[in-house]
């Protein structure tokens, strides 16, 4: 019997490409997804490329008692990995409430249901923001909190500490923090890939969008920053690669190879790209010329930032394989394919 294991947020973007890299490892998948920022036709994707329709549950794990039905319906799930969550660093600073009920609250009553049903391993989706604009480049794991941010980059703090101080009340249980630098692209198939609504926040499927005419022009958020051209620097990881790494941490809980109940890493490239190489990027593997004009910072945006993966190198034997180019490719395969089924789309 194939192990089953719960996804939460499974129809989102990274949850997506997660559930299929499961399915192709041979694991059972279940997704519980509210549909808040995700389609259902993305499980269409998932059985396209992998033959598998994955179960599905559409409800919010913010109901207890919903939940607990789901739990008395699937007895049998070994491990958790849980994506589901608001994620916008704009709308974080606007609905603060909204960010912390749903993010704290969704991960209190998932632990509350994996206690309750012996349900020992969950790997949690958490990010480079707990970081902030860190001292020392690149970021290792050991780097010191700063004050979150936003009221996002907040939850995925005391979601991490949520983590730790309940992995060591109960023997039971064991976590792995997984911090994710930039995801990017898409699925090579482009039968699934990052499906923003409405006018993207986030800069590929912002670029994508301006290549493939849907809006005019991309605005870079500064170019007098303290880089070597000015614009921000990230370390962008392609999100095949970053799904395979949730793989590798299930199977490391699931073979007691964790060295402690609750483990952190980076997953990062360990390489710094600035907007503009971005843009050149793009027009590399696209052929297309970016319309693109440089305009204020945007607030709240760190300088920049950049992954020592070491830890993760070395511990769960995973890197970061995709170049740059052949990942924006995939990004761009993805909107070519996405503006063919739907042309109609603003
Ligand atoms: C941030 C968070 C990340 C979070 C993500 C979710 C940090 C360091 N990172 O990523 O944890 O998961 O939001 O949305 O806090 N840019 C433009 N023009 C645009 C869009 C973006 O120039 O239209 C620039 C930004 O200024 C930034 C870079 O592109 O320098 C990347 O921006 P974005 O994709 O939004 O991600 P982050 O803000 O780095």
């Amino acid at each position: 019997m194939a192990d089953r294991i719960l996804v939460t947020g499974g129809t989102g973007y990274i949850g997506s490409h997660t559930a299929v890299e499961l399915i192709q490892k041979g694991f059972e998948v279940v997704i519980i997804d509210n549909l808040s920022n995700s389609y259902i036709d993305t499980l269409d994707g998932i059985e396209a490329i992998t033959g598998v329709r994955p179960a599905f549950a559409q409800f919010d794990i913010c109901d207890r008692a919903r939940l607990q039905a789901f739990f008395e319906q699937y007895t049998d799930i070994r491990a958790v990995i849980h994506f589901a969550a608001c994620k916008a660093v704009g709308e974080s600073t606007q609905k603060p409430l909204m960010y912390y009920r749903n993010n704290l609250n969704s991960l209190m009553n998932l632990l509350d249901g994996m206690l309750q049903y012996h349900i020992p391993y969950i790997v949690f989706s958490s990010s480079c923001t707990v970081y902030g604009q860190p001292d020392v480049l690149p970021v290792t794991e050991q780097a010191p909190i700063k004050p979150a941010t936003s009221p996002y980059g907040n939850t995925k703090q005391i979601c991490e500490a949520i983590l730790r101080d309940t992995v060591k009340a109960n023997e039971g249980l064991a976590a792995i923090a997984l911090r994710y630098f930039n995801p990017i692209g898409a699925h090579p198939s482009a039968c699934i890939g990052e499906l923003p609504i409405g006018v993207p926040n986030n800069l590929v499927p912002f670029i994508t969008q301006t290549g493939i005419g849907l809006r005019p022009c991309l605005n870079v958020f500064g170019n007098d920053y303290n880089t070597p051209d000015g614009t921000n620097i990230r370390d962008y990881i392609n999100v095949v690669d970053l799904a395979k790494a949730h793989v590798i941490a299930i199977e490391r809980m699931l073979r007691h190879k964790s060295k402690a109940n609750f483990e952190i890493f980076n997953l990062g490239t360990g390489r710094g790209v600035s907007v503009l190489e971005m843009i050149q990027s793009f027009e590399r593997v696209s052929g297309r010329k970016l319309n693109y004009k440089i305009t204020g910072r945007r607030p709240g945006d760190t300088e920049q930032v950049w992954a020592d993966p070491t830890y993760a190198n070395q511990e769960l034997g995973w890197t970061a394989e995709s170049s740059l180019d052949e990942t924006m490719l995939s990004a761009w395969k993805w909107e070519q394919h996405y503006q063919q089924l739907h042309p109609e789309r603003k």
